[in-house]
């Protein structure tokens, strides 16, 4: 059955289901598409906002509370209904509120991939930069900014990437995402390891290692909880159909709870190792000024490059960075994009070459918006917000608690728990199940509420996250 599964897959249509070819590669392509921007750049700018070891502690709580529970259910409906988010929402009843918790859950990557593809292409752009010798160049003040409103450039490198991800998508299931996860994942390992060794031992760093690890109690607050919450959602791929389609991919013989501890894993040494990268690199170029740690998104792009090229071998670390950001990047895209494609498949019954081609027209549609948005359209903002930040607001902000909602929904309510606990258990003994059912039913719908509430208050200045 497996081979015959296998030998369909190259000419994939609308008929034949795309499988992964056991636990390893399925492990690896969840965990490439959890670890990417949000660990590498989200991270440690919010692990330094929040106070250091005391976000770093809650952010594992919630990992293996609230995370855990979302990336199982998620991952049982996948499997249970071999069905991507629509069709497994519609397995189980054909009324609205099916039809509205299956779409939600499937627009949320088809508007993310096009705004997460100009990402990348900045990400591109940077380590093409370094690869050519320009690391002076990245370092100089105003850089960034130049490049960010330069239309036809982020244009460019935004296609390219965008490029890169439909070839794998187009590959198939195995050929393509499996097998470019088996390879990034590893290297990404590798290089992750390697700068943060490099930025830690710098003299002076020792400090910020000292800040991100050891707890400080008295800079605990409510918004580090919600903050932390907020982050381990984004960075953990939950509430954009991924799990649900990924979940459709694989067999009886994965054990579902231990892949889920093992990518929540990766996810959080990716996320750890990001911290040991930044943060003393920052305390060692700043002498622990504060203000340069907070700055943001920004960190990346613009104090990185700077710092790297103050250390002397900016060339040489600029490359490993981006390279690695590049390798998180791309397969968190791929599962992007796979997961938008499956969907098309399922539901319109078409082939994936074609699937391919309507997410085409969606990605430059949105990723055109949203990269020119602070060039040629800069004159254009919705609610005040410039295209990528919109598109960023009302996914993470407004949809993604809404979908994870539908799914608590769709457990507690409507398939319930016996059929959950049936689906893991027909691979492996539950050993989490008392938790499961009880952070399930209480502990997952007040967090999704509580990142709901706070970031629309976030954005309308309520509070300041
Ligand atoms: N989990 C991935 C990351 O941390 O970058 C992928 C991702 C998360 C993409 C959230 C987009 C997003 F809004």
């Amino acid at each position: 059955m497996k081979d015959k599964l296998s030998a369909k897959e190259g000419n994939q249509n609308a008929g034949a289901r795309g499988r992964f070819s056991g636990r390893i590669g399925y492990v690896l392509a969840v965990a490439g598409s959890a670890v990417g921007l949000g660990n590498i750049w989200r991270f440690p700018y919010l692990a330094a906002k929040y106070g250091g070891g005391i976000f770093l502690l809650v952010y594992l709580i919630l990992m293996v509370t609230f995370g855990y529970v979302l990336i199982v259910s998620e991952t049982a409906l996948g499997r249970m209904t071999k069905k991507s988010p629509v069709g497994a929402f519609g397995s189980f009843g054909k009324s609205a509120p099916f039809r509205f918790g299956g779409w939600i859950n499937a627009v949320v990557p088809m508007l993310i991939v096009p705004y997460y593809s100009v990402i990348g292409g900045w990400v591109l752009k940077y380590l093409f930069e370094y690869l050519r010798g320009s690391a002076d160049l990245l370092a100089e003040d105003g850089y960034f900014t130049e490049f960010m409103t330069s239309s036809g450039s982020v244009l460019f490198w935004f296609v390219l990437f965008s490029a890169l991800v439909f070839f794998v998508i187009l590959a198939g299931v195995k050929q393509g995402v499996e097998r470019v996860s088996k390879i990034m994942m590893p290297v990404l390992v590798v290089l992750a390891i390697f700068v943060a060794v490099y930025s830690m031992t710098r003299p002076g760093a020792f400090e910020g290692v000292k800040y991100f690890l050891i707890p400080k109690f008295e800079d605990f607050s409510w918004l580090t909880v919600v903050a932390a919450m907020g982050q381990m959602f984004y960075s953990l791929s939950i509430a954009m159909g991924i799990l649900y389609t990924y979940g459709s991919y694989i067999g009886k013989e994965v054990d579902i709870e231990k892949s889920t501890i093992q990518v929540e894993f990766f996810d959080a040494a990716i996320a750890f190792l990001a911290g040991l990268m930044i943060i003393p690199a920052v305390f060692a170029f700043s002498g622990g000024d504060m203000a340069t740690l907070k700055a943001g998104p920004s960190l990346t792009f613009i104090t990185l490059p700077k710092i790297f090229a103050s250390m002397g071998v900016g060339t040489v670390v600029g490359i490993a960075f981006f390279l690695m950001f590049l390798f998180a990047a791309l397969t968190s895209a791929i599962s992007l994009l796979e997961t938008s494609v499956s969907t098309l498949q399922d539901e319109l019954h078409l082939s994936r070459p074609k699937c391919c081609l309507i997410m085409c027209a969606v990605m430059l549609v949105v990723g055109a918006l949203s990269s020119l948005g602070y060039g040629v359209l800069d004159f254009v903002t919705v609610f005040g917000m410039a295209f990528l930040d919109f598109f960023d607001f009302l996914t993470n902000s407004v949809m993604m608690p809404l979908a994870a909602l539908a799914t608590c929904f769709l457990v507690i309510r409507v398939v319930g728990f016996e059929k959950i606990d049936a689906e893991i258990e027909s691979s492996s003994a539950f050993r989490r199940k008392k938790l499961y059912h009880f952070f399930m039913r209480y502990l997952a719908p007040v967090c999704i509420a509580i990142i709901l509430v706070s970031s629309i208050a976030n954005v309308l200045g309520i509070i300041s996250l």
